[in-house]
């Protein structure tokens, strides 16, 4: 006979969180071999070892029995496109063709508020396959692609960040908003920021598809909600920059753009920044500003490397975005696997470690919603994800044998993706499960 209370769940595996940026703090992560996460009405009660823990548990409640796989918290992508779900995997020479043939006809597809509920529906199913629990969403200049996607990620019960793009110039007419009015923003920002789980983004795509009117609302509105996040592109691709360079002669560099309209400040995140130099990521820490890092993204259309010791240099706030659709994988763990890749090419060296801290805390941080989600520490939105390194016959045979725990995450990370994630759980509640 059971008496234990409804509301508890706890889970039994190894455990893994952060608590610093183990880049700069050698005792930055907590790792329980034998864990126990306990939950308690969709919130962290406790994380630690099963030995400790489980005398604490209400009688008659059994633990599930997750032992052989390890619990992360989930995953955060902090940049990517839903509208662009179909026509992820499609071929342009770079970023420019690639918008112009690709992404304005799909977008376009977003005035149907039914288009936009089904692709929603299929894009936060493919997240959640993949550990994302939260993650920093572009909509269209559609205000109701931004409805259909907080009404699916709500009636998931999903902690999400999105917004209405805006953009009023170099783009076709069919999606354009008219000049000197950001009044859709801001009713999508009553509507939906805070509501439940939802947080809302101010949009601007890139400096090049705003003109300055838009720009300097924009900072203003931005100003008004201080709370609600910013996301937009920066430094992605040197055609990019140099025509920024040609709109915006009077701009130190791309970025200073953005921190002259006011758009730099703690909650925004700058989508790619490969090219920015010593001053501009010193800026972005002065702000508080936040890199979103995409390796699948840039890699694919070639936009170039991520220059992670000149950011660490700086201190800036780092996180990762799979940049989907020119993100090649909605994987976090596959994302992983590239920012590794990048950093070698550039010569640094990449951590597990950090790349696990990066995409859970590391993002939080980056977010400033480390009191929410990120880590286990008590109190947390028990947002959380189930790896099992023996999800392929290949990850089996290599996690077999690892000798640490850096070993373990790296084979995870390089060899793990959607395969890999046994069981997702958003706010205490199961929300994706292989098998059973
Ligand atoms: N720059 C402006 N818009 C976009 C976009 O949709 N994707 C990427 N990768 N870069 C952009
Ligand atoms: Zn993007």
């Amino acid at each position: 006979m059971s008496t234990a209370p409804l509301n508890v769940q706890a889970y039994r595996a190894s455990l893994l969180h952060f608590h610093a940026d183990p880049a700069f703090d050698e005792r930055a992560h907590a790792w329980h071999e034998d864990g126990l996460l306990v939950v308690e009405d969709g919130k962290v009660k406790a994380a630690g070892d099963y030995a400790r823990l489980a005398a604490t548990l209400p009688p008659g409640l059994e633990p599930v029995d997750y032992r052989g796989k390890v619990i992360t918290p989930g995953f955060i992508d902090t940049h990517l496109h839903y509208p662009q779900t179909d026509m992820i995997a499609s071929p342009a020479p770079g970023l420019l063709p690639w918008l112009e043939t690709y992404t304005f006809p799909t977008e376009r597809r977003f005035e149907d508020p039914a288009h936009a509920r089904s692709t929603a529906e299929f894009f936060l199913d493919e997240l959640l396959r993949c550990g994302t629990t939260t993650a920093v969403v572009y909509c269209t200049v559609h205000p109701g692609s931004v409805d259909a996607f907080f009404e699916a990620s709500e009636a998931r019960g999903l902690r999400m960040v999105a917004g209405k793009v805006l953009m009023d110039r170099h783009c076709p007419d069919f999606l354009r908003d008219l000049e000197g009015d950001l009044g859709q923003s801001e009713a999508l920002i009553n509507k939906w920021h805070k509501r439940g789980r939802s947080l809302y983004a101010i949009t601007p795509r890139f400096a090049p598809t705003s003109t300055e009117a838009q720009l300097k609302l924009t900072g203003e509105l931005a100003a008004q909600y201080p709370d609600t996040f910013i996301q937009t592109h920066v430094s992605e691709n040197k055609d990019e920059c140099r025509w920024v360079g040609e709109l915006f002669p009077q701009a130190r560099s791309y970025l200073d753009v953005y921190e002259r309209y006011g758009l730099m400040r703690p909650r925004a995140l700058f989508g790619h920044c490969i090219w920015l130099d010593d001053e501009d990521f010193a800026r972005m820490a002065a702000t508080g500003s936040a890199a979103a890092v995409c390796p699948t993204s840039n890699l694919f259309l070639g936009s170039g490397l991520f220059d992670f010791e000149r950011a660490d240099g700086a201190k800036a706030l780092l996180s990762l975005g799979t940049d989907v659709g020119a993100g090649t994988s909605f994987s976090m763990l596959q994302t992983m696997n590239e920012a590794y890749k990048v950093a070698r090419l550039k010569g640094s060296y990449l951590p597990a470690l950090r790349m696990f801290y990066l995409a859970t805390l590391g993002a939080a941080r980056s977010m400033r919603l480390e009191d929410s989600i990120g880590s286990f520490a008590q109190g947390r939105e028990a947002d959380f994800v189930v790896l099992d390194p023996k999800a392929t016959p290949l990850m089996e045979r290599r996690t077999s044998h690892c000798n640490s725990l850096e070993e373990l995450l790296f084979a995870l990370a390089l060899l793990g993706d959607d395969r890999t994630v046994e069981a997702t759980y958003s706010g205490g509640n199961r929300v994706h499960g292989r098998g059973k």
